[in-house]
């Protein structure tokens, strides 16, 4: 009998997740391998520092500080790409893929930024690009959308796909601690990027929800083309207007597609939920994901979106995918069910005009303690017909200052950014209004 195969393995960047991947791999290696069949070795790392101290042992003659060399290395046959950013991992990406390599990679902002030109080459090269990682953590969302639901279109996708800020809203809602406090402890915890505003502004979501986006519905959206807002002009505060109102707040991505007229919405933004509502219930580095398909109905997956952990079990999941390539056929053409080609063709599909994304808001003004003043902000909605469902009014320091908190029925983005335009222009409104959206969401 001939001895088995040995599939070699390449990790680009041993930070929070790199070092993940080699702790659970080399725990659960010997069970791997007797399941599939085959040796597997991660034979080099590259990293920026070699001299940095890690929290796992890796001999030191398979560290080096180059990764392209390790991604075009002859002798490996799967290539990590857990560095982050833009830059250096799409070359070490296409470096690997255009060795006909299986890249495996965590990187939600370079599929964002890179995707049509990365499955492209993997296309050209024979290589393949699996990304289970890059979305919802430890949630296999991915292979949930290409293989468990290919029989069904997806109305509305939505739920919490970023841990940290689910983490820093959760310990500020439970809490009452400052932001800024639970963003250090996101930090420490390994679960923001290395790049923290791409989390709090929403950015890290809006990465997310164009890799669910191009799986769905076959499109790239930009995170350009979408509303993008984040977390970090939420203040205590408005926990409690919203619990007042009978809301939590969350900050959701949101799919929307109608299949009738072929439009398609994609938006991020810290969101009132009902308490009763599951997704208002997922707390801390939890994400939760609803997917409305046409032929299964709702489905909804809940589980860690974020940490060292979370995201290894994923990476170690394409990994064992990517042997299963390489052990069937190196240069297979890929089907809609794995590897690299788009989970479905592109379909006429055009984005949605702001008037057509529509939906009821939440205000907080911060205003003049004085006559008339809610009467100017009454008239400036209605002037864009928007109109107003309650308002709570707090007297706050200084005196002379007051906190208005205003929601409305349903209105639309078109009239509510014309009317946050004609609200910066009165002299009662002191400073910037925190616009959040309430999420009307069945299921
Ligand atoms: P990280 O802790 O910052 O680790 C980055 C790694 O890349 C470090 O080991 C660093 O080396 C290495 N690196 C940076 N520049 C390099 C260079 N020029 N050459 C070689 N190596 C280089 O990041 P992370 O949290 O592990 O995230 C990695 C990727 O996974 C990102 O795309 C991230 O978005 C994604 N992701 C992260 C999580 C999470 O919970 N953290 C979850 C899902 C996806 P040194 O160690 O020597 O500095
Ligand atoms: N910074 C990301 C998050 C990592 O907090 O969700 C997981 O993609």
């Amino acid at each position: 009998m001939s001895p088995p195969v040995k599939f070699r393995i390449g990790l680009c960047g041993l930070g929070t997740v790199g070092q993940g991947v080699w702790k659970h791999f080399a725990a659960k290696r010997a069970e791997l391998e007797s399941r599939l069949g085959v040796k597997l070795e991660i034979a080099r790392v590259a990293v920026r520092d070699r001299r940095k101290r890690r929290g796992v042992n890796i001999p030191a003659d398979r560290i080096c500080g180059d990764a392209i060399a390790v991604a075009t290395d002859p002798n490996l046959d799967i290539i990590c790409e857990l560095i982050g950013g833009t830059t250096l991992a799409r070359d070490v990406t296409l470096a690997a893929l255009a060795c006909g390599k299986v890249v495996v990679s965590a990187n939600k902002a370079l599929i964002c930024a890179h995707g049509a030109e990365i499955f492209e080459t993997a296309r050209r090269h024979g290589g393949h690009f699996l990304f289970e990682a890059s979305v919802a953590g430890g949630i296999p969302l991915i292979k949930a959308l290409r293989e468990g639901l290919v029989a069904n279109r997806f109305p509305l996708i939505y739920g919490i796909l970023n841990g940290t800020c689910n983490y820093i809203l959760t310990k500020m809602e439970e809490q009452d601690a400052p932001y800024t406090a639970v963003l250090g402890e996101a930090k420490r915890l390994g679960y923001a990027e290395a790049d923290e505003s791409l989390d709090v502004q929403g950015w890290d979501t809006a990465h997310k929800a164009a890799v669910l986006t191009f799986l769905a519905h076959g499109t790239w959206v930009k995170p350009e083309q979408m509303i993008v807002e984040g977390i970090d002009r939420i203040t205590p505060e408005d926990f409690k207007n919203a619990a007042a109102l009978g809301y939590g707040i969350k900050l959701l991505a949101v799919i929307a597609r109608d299949f009738t007229t072929g439009e398609l919405s994609v938006r991020v933004h810290p969101t009132l939920l009902p308490e009763s509502h599951v997704v208002a219930k997922v707390s801390g580095v939890f994400n939760a994901v609803s997917v409305q398909g046409d032929v299964a109905g709702t489905t909804l997956y809940i589980g860690r979106g974020a940490g060292q952990d979370a995201t290894a079990s994923a990476v170690i999941s394409d990994l064992v995918d990517a042997v299963g390539l390489l052990k069937n056929d190196r240069r297979a053409f890929i089907t809609a069910r794995k590897g690299s080609a788009p989970a479905r063709p592109e379909r006429a599909c055009r984005l949605a005009p702001p008037e057509h994304i529509r939906g009821r808001y939440y205000l907080r003004l911060t205003v003049r303690d004085e006559p008339g003043v809610l009467a100017q902000i009454a008239t400036a909605m209605a002037d864009q017909q928007v109109s107003i469902a309650s308002v709570i009014q707090r007297a706050q320091e200084p005196a002379g200052e007051a906190s208005l908190v205003l929601t409305t029925h349903q209105s639309d983005e078109r009239a509510i950014r014309a009317t946050l335009a004609r609200l910066a222009r009165l002299r009662c409104l002191l400073g910037k209004p925190l616009l959040l959206r309430i999420g009307d969401f069945s299921e």
